[in-house]
């Protein structure tokens, strides 16, 4: 695909997130001769530094590159280092952009980047609407004569109204088709590859359905706990965190119908139809007993001892956030009918993993009696990560007289396909926008649909009665209790246990 020479605008220039993240993947794009030929970078922010500063921070003392550049030629590297400006914002993201509007239009005459421009939001969430209304206002969302597109940051809202708020904000001065709100789960190849499974192949699809199906399992667990970012996550916690946009994202590609072709349109309504047929809970009742939610407290891993959530910096010592949340639901439509989901997402598990697993049904009419098998043992095993691949989990004959049933692994390891160099996340994203492919980004309605149904969630919890708050020792897979949610089919798949 054709990258036209463009400007990446950053807003939130100095934070974390351009350091860690969007820098590296522009080096990357920079090794890989992904980038276009005329192509600059804008750092934004309120701290005062100059084009050479900035370049120092991102580029040159920058713990994320380091690794990157020692070896690189002095020359090549300065290539790369060429590319990054810095225009200081003031006190104030919400003051006046004439001056901005002014060096983007200095650098896009000197460096001929044909008026085409990324402006990625990087900042706290309460600055999307107003720095878009301040793009509008010096007339730097026309696209007359280039381009103009955002890249939105999560958190995309706090809840569905807040949510519906901004998307009404930002269409306020730019339209949708301008609009890439980023969610790097997207970003993975086995995400993506969820497609490529299941409309593919001829083996897959046929039974990805209610009558083949006993349930779907998805596990997203992270061995960090809150890191340094308690005073974020308190406010936050795990279903707005991971559960309403990256698990969701990953529910809509299993549970969504064939889209027609692989045009970014198709693909998303297909998502959109998916998320709307999941089945809102809204009686306390189905909350009650569909919904588990828990916090990791003080524990020893390895010998070292591990802070509580109510004891980590930034957090409220009597606070109600979670870092567990479990949820089993159901999607009524045709093709799902009755198959439960079964979804956990949480901090401080024994292991970073992400899993979606199908189960499928035990066969109608079992002839080994003595095989042991049962609705257990028929799997697709879809590894996001780590150890990205796929497993698939079926029954053959123990060599012997009888007919002994075992379980056997056909296993497939991305890492086996050595000569593939794979994109990390933010890298195949940041480039996708600078293509103007939306296929990986969310589209406001998607963003909506999750909100719809995680909102009577995150209400109930914050105001339902008998809501209860589980605890679990930093380190174990969540509070025992969640293993009643998923009674009625046995057990949660841990993984390396
Ligand atoms: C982020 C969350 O969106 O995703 C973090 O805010 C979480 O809390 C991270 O740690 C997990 O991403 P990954 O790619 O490491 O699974």
């Amino acid at each position: 695909k054709k990258t036209d020479n463009q400007m990446l605008v950053i807003f939130g220039a100095s934070g974390d997130l351009t350091a860690r993240k969007l820098i590296p993947a522009l080096f990357n794009l920079y090794v890989a001769k992904q980038l276009p030929e005329n192509f600059i970078v804008l750092g934004a922010s309120r701290s005062d530094m100059s084009d050479e500063e900035f370049r120092n921070r991102v580029v040159y003392d920058s713990p994320y590159l380091k690794s990157k550049i020692e070896d690189l030629k002095e020359n090549y590297l300065k290539g790369f280092t060429n590319m990054f400006f810095y225009e200081d914002l003031g006190s104030d993201y919400t003051a006046e952009y004439s001056g901005l509007a002014k060096r983007i239009e200095a650098l896009n005459a000197s460096k001929g980047t044909d008026s085409n421009y990324i402006f990625y939001f990087s900042t706290p969430p309460s600055l999307y609407e107003p720095i878009a209304k301040n793009l509008a206002e010096v007339g730097l969302n026309n696209q007359e004569l280039g381009w103009k597109r955002l890249i939105v940051e999560k958190p995309f809202g706090y809840s569905l109204e807040t949510a519906k708020n901004l998307n009404k904000g930002l269409q306020q001065y730019f339209k949708e088709s301008q609009i890439y709100r980023i969610d790097h789960y997207l970003g993975k190849e086995t995400v993506q590859n969820l497609l490529v499974t299941r409309f593919s192949n001829s083996i897959f699809e046929p039974l990805w359905n209610r009558n083949y199906i006993h349930h779907v399992e998805i596990t997203n667990a992270e061995s960090v706990g809150v890191e340094k970012r308690g005073g974020y996550y308190d406010k936050s916690g795990a279903l707005r965190d991971m559960f309403q946009n990256h698990l969701m994202q990953i529910v809509s590609l299993v549970v969504m119908e064939p889209p027609i072709g692989n045009e970014p349109e198709e693909i998303r309504n297909e998502k959109v139809k998916a998320l709307k047929s999941l089945r809102i809970m809204r009686d306390e009742q189905t909350l009650f007993g569909n919904t588990i939610r828990a916090q990791y407290v003080a524990s020893e891993i390895n010998g070292e001892s591990v802070k509580g959530y109510r004891e980590e910096d930034g957090v409220n010592s009597d606070s109600t956030t979670e870092t567990y949340a479990a949820i089993k639901f159901y999607v009524d439509n045709w093709r799902w009918h009755g198959v439960p989901f079964y979804v956990r997402t949480a901090k401080r598990m024994p292991t970073k993993v992400t899993e979606v697993i199908i189960h499928f049904k035990t066969p109608h009419h079992q002839i080994f009696s003595d095989s042991g098998l049962n609705s257990k043992d028929n799997k697709l095993i879809i590894r996001i990560q780590p150890d990205e691949g796929i497993l698939m989990k079926f029954g053959v004959k123990v060599p012997g007289q009888g007919f002994k049933v075992e379980r056997a692994n056909l296993d497939f390891y991305y890492s086996s396909l050595a000569e593939t160099y794979v994109m990390e996340a933010y890298e195949r994203l940041l480039l996708d926008a600078m293509q103007g492919d939306a296929t990986l980004y969310a589209r406001a309605d998607e963003v909506e649909a999750a909100w719809e149904f995680v909102d009577p969630i995150l209400d109930y919890w914050k105001n339902g009665k008998d809501v209860r708050m589980y605890g679990y020792a930093a380190g174990v897979w969540g509070p025992e209790n969640a293993d009643e949610l998923i009674e009625d089919f046995g057990y949660w798949r841990n993984p390396g246990e």
